[in-house]
């Protein structure tokens, strides 16, 4: 979770008992080889770091090959937001991306960090190798059974079954694949259809999703929103109320911020974009845009202008407590949640 997820907020969240994994995304590796010498000073409990290893991500489009006609419209596009938040108008095209994931793999292997966590594509069996042979074990996350099953084959320790319900961008890197299941029939699809041990992403915030998750046959559950909103979360001020603020009803699924599908909380920034018909650029080349206007509506505490992801369960999100006292939370919830449904049903 790149702004959110940083050493204080993976490393509550390991010593509370769960796992804490560090958003490495956009991270170039220095950066992340300091973030993980932070976590081990405040813990000595495993954590992880996530990458992406979509396409875009690996190998990233250069701007030159970019339209200029696209990249003109975009910036037409964004001049009336750039206007709301202070900017001046611009005609330029967006950076070069960094290609850092495999400098950043390396990294992890280096240090030998407990968990690699991937999103938005699988390693190959022979990475899987690696880590293992490190001692790091790998969890990738899944919209679908089929790439579950293709996780499972390459040798992949823990499945993410990210249903439609979450935050953040779809773990999706095929086009053709399915994304818009839900986690409530995700996850016992998947946990049929595979070996390694399920976790369930997706909605849950509160021990009773914890308890669901667990009878639909998923050994842990994965979770952003509910940490977005936490003490240790280094998100503005403003994008935390939002979510305390938010119904289920609230986030939308879109395009608009990376060309990739993401959900977000529905605000200026995502609907005046769609209404534009601006074309978005790929390859996050949007988001690198987009990045002056998040920053300065970020400084002036602008909600409107800034991308705020995160899932369906910010309706049942209520309050801002400490990292480690959602895990713990979460745990004592889950054992009450359970023992409701057994007495009840004797
Ligand atoms: C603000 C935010 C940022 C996220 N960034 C990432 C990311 O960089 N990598 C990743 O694997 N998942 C990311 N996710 C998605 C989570 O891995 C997970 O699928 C999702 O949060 C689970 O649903 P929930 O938001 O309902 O808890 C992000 C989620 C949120 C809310």
């Amino acid at each position: 979770m790149g702004r959110v997820a940083g050493p204080e907020l993976a490393a509550a969240v390991s010593r509370a008992g769960g796992l804490g994994i560090l958003a490495g995304l956009n991270l170039p590796p220095a950066d992340l080889d300091r973030q993980i010498a932070r976590v081990r000073e405040l813990t000595d409990r495993p954590f992880g770091v996530n990458l992406w290893l979509h396409p875009d991500v690996r190998d990233p489009i250069p701007p030159a090959q970019l339209p200029a006609e696209n990249v003109a419209s975009a910036n037409a596009a964004l001049a009336p937001f750039r206007a709301a938040v202070g900017l001046p108008g611009t005609a330029v095209s967006p950076p070069e991306r960094p290609a850092d994931v495999d400098a950043a793999i390396e990294l992890v292997l280096e240090r030998r960090v407990a968990f690699l966590s991937v999103a938005l594509g699988l390693p190959a069996a022979v990475l899987v190798e690696r880590c293992h042979a490190q001692g790091v074990r790998v969890m990738a996350m899944v919209t679908n059974v089929d790439d579950a099953r293709s996780a499972d084959a390459a040798g992949i320790d823990v499945i993410v079954a990210q249903g439609i319900e979450a935050g953040g961008h779809r773990s999706n890197w095929r086009p053709e694949a399915p994304a818009g299941v839900g986690t409530f029939a995700l996850v016992p699809e998947v946990v049929d259809a595979v070996r390694a041990p399920v976790v369930a992403a997706g909605g849950i915030a509160d021990g009773r999703g914890l308890a669901a998750a667990q009878a639909l046959g998923a050994a842990g559950v994965l979770m952003g929103t509910r940490f977005v909103a936490t003490r240790e979360s280094t998100a503005p001020a403003f994008w935390k109320q939002a979510i305390l603020d938010a119904a289920a009803g609230s986030t939308t699924i879109t395009k608009a911020l990376t060309g990739l599908p993401a959900r977000v909380l529905r605000n200026r920034l995502v609907e005046e974009y769609e209404k534009s018909g601006a074309p978005v650029l790929p390859g996050l080349h949007q988001a690198a845009l987009e990045q002056d206007i998040w920053l300065a509506a970020a400084r002036a505490g602008r909600s409107d202008w800034f991308p705020m992801y995160a899932g369906q369960s910010v309706g049942i999100i209520r309050d801002l407590p400490g990292a480690g006292e959602v895990v713990a939370s979460m745990v004592r919830e889950a054992d009450e949640a359970l023992q409701r449904i057994t007495s009840r049903s004797r």
